[in-house]
């Protein structure tokens, strides 16, 4: 995009090169959902694929993903093939339900997320920056370090700390953390349930670890959101997002959650909330590791904003850091796949689409659209700041997703990442270690098959 600097190409997983046979493609699925996919797919405005128990229409053109995701929203509901993989940990989580009851659970969940409440977050999320510092310092000295895991561990201990008000070392968070991790490990198939190519009974034939998993998670939840209730009733809860959400009324209906509705939301929060962002600002360091020159932007735009202790005012001043997070999550969109099913037939792009087709709108082929993005394979933060950029940015940058199921945490997200970014690149220097690549995977989140190596030195400014 410069003329004075080469462009800078981070990891993209390879295209399938020729066609391939149905059981083939099952199998290159399961592994990386994006190098089983044809090139032809950062091109296309649509695409449609007949496989045995699976038509799917994948779209790229704006208008009709701006269809399937608001305006015609309510006749393209969240596929059930993806409610059916998640819900041994999610149960009724705003994530999976539809209809009304999700509806009442949005007007109950959306008030903790809007802004004067983001900004009683702030204190919590800066403490979770600045002891995220504190893990790196302890192993900075140069030698590899898997970044992936680490923003993992900061992410989490965001949630728990803007949601109930405890660090990770908390015995309860620490618990539900490790846990989660395990769970992850026992279920790579149940990851892509939502766009499988395989009959809609397989993803609930659990496997009995990631059911023992999700128990214990849920059971640990559970006790949090009981101490929580009890603390409510007695007047010494904490003001933060666990008290602000159980304690708001629907509107509609003067109900508050219960208590097992509110596990199920816990679950979504700790699900939805830190794998996403963690995936994101691993790939985002590796991204300033590769670019020297945005890297030593960043660490500076943070001395002249984040001084000795900052406020929420200082997260909005964070703008080069937005624009690499943004970066980041163009070329790396946690979320790679959004899944809907069509309720009633509807014709796309002049093509029939049945009952019951999958209608796949996809944050990954949109953000690296050839028709769309200028040098889209490109790391380029810059561009952020052009008009192109940003008119490319509406048709083509759903990181979050978009309409009524927009992602609820988008801003909360938007706060944490640029600060966690902006935290580390003042501390630390980050460096790629040549001979070992990440290499990018699509399973339910964007991550690197082999973790995220970088060496990582303090800065000297
Ligand atoms: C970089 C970070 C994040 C990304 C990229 C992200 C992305 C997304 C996307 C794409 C969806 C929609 C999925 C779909 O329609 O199939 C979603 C939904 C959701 N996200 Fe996020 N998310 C992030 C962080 C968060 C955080 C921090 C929270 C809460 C603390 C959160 C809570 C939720 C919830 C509750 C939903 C379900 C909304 C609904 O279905 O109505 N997310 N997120």
């Amino acid at each position: 995009m410069s003329a004075d600097k080469p462009l800078i190409v981070p990891p993209k997983p390879p295209s399938r090169a020729g066609g391939f046979g149905f059981w083939r493609y099952v199998r290159a699925f399961r592994q990386d959902i994006l190098s089983a996919n044809p090139a032809r797919l950062y091109r296309a405005k649509m695409a449609e694929f007949r496989i045995p128990f699976l038509h799917t229409f994948l779209i790229n053109d704006p208008a009709l993903w701006r269809r399937v995701l608001t305006e015609d929203a309510a006749d393209f509901p969240k596929s059930p093939r993806l409610v059916a993989g998640l819900e041994p940990l999610l149960g009724q989580g705003v994530f999976l339900t539809n209809g009304a009851v999700w509806e009442r659970q949005r007007r109950i969940i959306d008030p903790a997320f809007e802004g004067g409440r983001l900004r009683d977050t702030f204190p919590a999320m800066l403490a979770a920056a600045q002891s995220s510092v504190a893990r790196l310092a302890a192993v900075a000295d140069g030698q590899p370090v898997e970044v992936e895991a680490q923003m993992s561990h900061a992410t989490a201990d965001v949630i728990f700390r803007t949601l109930f008000s405890v660090p990770i070392e908390d015995a309860a968070a620490s618990a539900v953390f490790h846990e989660f991790r395990r769970f992850q490990g026992t279920q790579p198939l149940l990851n892509l349930a939502g766009f499988l190519p395989l009959p809609r009974w397989m993803p609930k034939f659990h496997r009995r670890a990631t059911l023992k998993s999700a128990r214990r998670i849920r059971s640990l939840i559970r006790d949090l959101v009981e101490a929580r209730r009890h603390a409510i009733a007695a007047g010494t809860a904490p003001d933060d997002l666990a008290t602000k959400i159980m304690t708001t009324t629907d509107p509609q209906t003067g109900e508050t959650f219960g208590d097992a509705e509110m596990i199920d939301q816990v679950a979504v929060f700790f699900l939805a909330g830190h794998e996403t962002s963690a995936s994101a600002l691993g790939w985002a360091l590796y991204a300033l590791a590769l670019d020297r020159d945005v890297q030593r932007q960043v660490a500076e735009e943070a001395d002249q904003v984040l001084g000795d202790a900052p406020d929420f005012s200082a997260a909005t001043r964070l703008k080069y850091a937005r624009d690499v997070f943004k970066e980041a999550l163009r070329l790396y969109p946690p979320v790679p796949m959004l899944v809907r099913e069509a309720t009633c037939p509807a014709e796309f792009r002049g093509r029939n689409v049945p009952k019951g087709a999958q209608a796949v709108i996809s944050p990954w082929y949109l953000g690296r659209h050839e028709g769309l993005w200028q040098d889209a394979d490109a790391f380029c933060p810059a561009r952020w700041s052009t008009p192109a950029g940003k008119a490319a940015a509406r048709d083509g940058f759903l990181p979050f997703s978009a309409g009524p199921r927009v992602c609820t945490g988008a801003g909360f997200a938007m706060i944490e990442g640029p600060l966690l970014l902006a935290t580390l690149a003042r501390r630390f220097h980050f460096e790629i270690i040549k001979s070992r690549p990440p290499v990018p995977v699509a399973q339910l989140t964007v991550r690197s098959g082999t973790g995220i190596w970088l060496k990582i030195t303090p800065r000297t400014p």
